[in-house]
């Protein structure tokens, strides 16, 4: 009997998803019908990633860059990670942990709303026990605040700063580093997303926008690490 080929490791794809407002401009529809669709494709595209060997997905849902963005759809995304954080039984159903990663609610210059906040932190508690796939949400991020956060606080406990020690500050120091980056909508830029932890990851740049990349976009990505 020739022994079963040995299990790999669990994958950790990171995912700009991008392309809202065009999708819905070529429909012709309002940006912030673009925004709903795209938060249904990211909890359609959760079910799909349970079925292939991914152990981590961080999706960029709202950057410390896009408070600029007219008020009507910054309130309109606000409320979609409320209801994104609210799918907790869904969650619950594909054994899938959420977590949340951007500007510390308590420090001085995050803007992440306090009935966000409440959907965030009731989330993470109602998941905690799951032990599949771990989703995170990274909502008011930008790498240069989480990369700042992090050598000051590695300065603080350790004194020299060191590739270890920053690492070990980061928002969530337990994240693996990323395999495969993915950006939607054809645009050919990081937007300040994990510059740390994508140091060595491939990046998968497509011209589908989020609320089309499906099964098939994943899995072209995915070949990119697991040809
Ligand atoms: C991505 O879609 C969602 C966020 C940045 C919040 P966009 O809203 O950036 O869509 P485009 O780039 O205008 O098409
Ligand atoms: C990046 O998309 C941020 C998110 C997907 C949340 P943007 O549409 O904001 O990025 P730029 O401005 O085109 O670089
Ligand atoms: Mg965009």
């Amino acid at each position: 009997m020739t022994d079963p080929a040995p299990a790999r490791p669990p994958v950790h794809v990171a995912a700009i998803m991008d392309g809202n407002g065009r999708w819905a401009r070529r429909r012709n529809l309002p940006r912030t019908e673009g925004h709903t669709e795209g938060e249904e494709n990211l909890a359609r595209l959760v079910r799909v990633a349970v079925t292939r060997d991914i152990g981590w997905l961080t999706v960029f849902g709202f950057s410390t860059e896009n408070w600029v963005r007219p008020r009507t759809e910054v309130r309109h995304i606000l409320g979609l990670h409320r209801k994104l954080f609210g799918r907790v039984a869904e969650l619950n159903d594909l054994n899938v942990r959420i977590q949340w990663m951007g500007r510390p609610f308590d420090s001085p210059d995050a803007r992440t709303p306090k009935y966000v906040q409440r959907a965030i932190r009731k989330a993470i508690a109602d998941t905690a026990q799951n032990t599949g796939m771990v989703l995170t949400v990274a909502f008011d991020y930008g790498s240069h605040a989480e990369m700042v956060w992090a050598a000051r606080h590695a300065a603080r406990s350790e004194g020299a700063v060191t590739p270890a020690s920053l690492g070990a500050h980061l928002y969530l120091p337990e994240l693996p580093p990323v395999d495969v980056l993915v950006r939607t909508s054809g645009e050919l830029r990081i937007s300040n997303f994990m510059l740390w932890q994508s140091a060595g990851a491939e990046i998968y740049f497509t011209d589908c926008a989020w609320p089309d990349f499906d099964a098939g976009e994943l899995d072209a990505a995915l070949a990119l690490v697991r040809p």
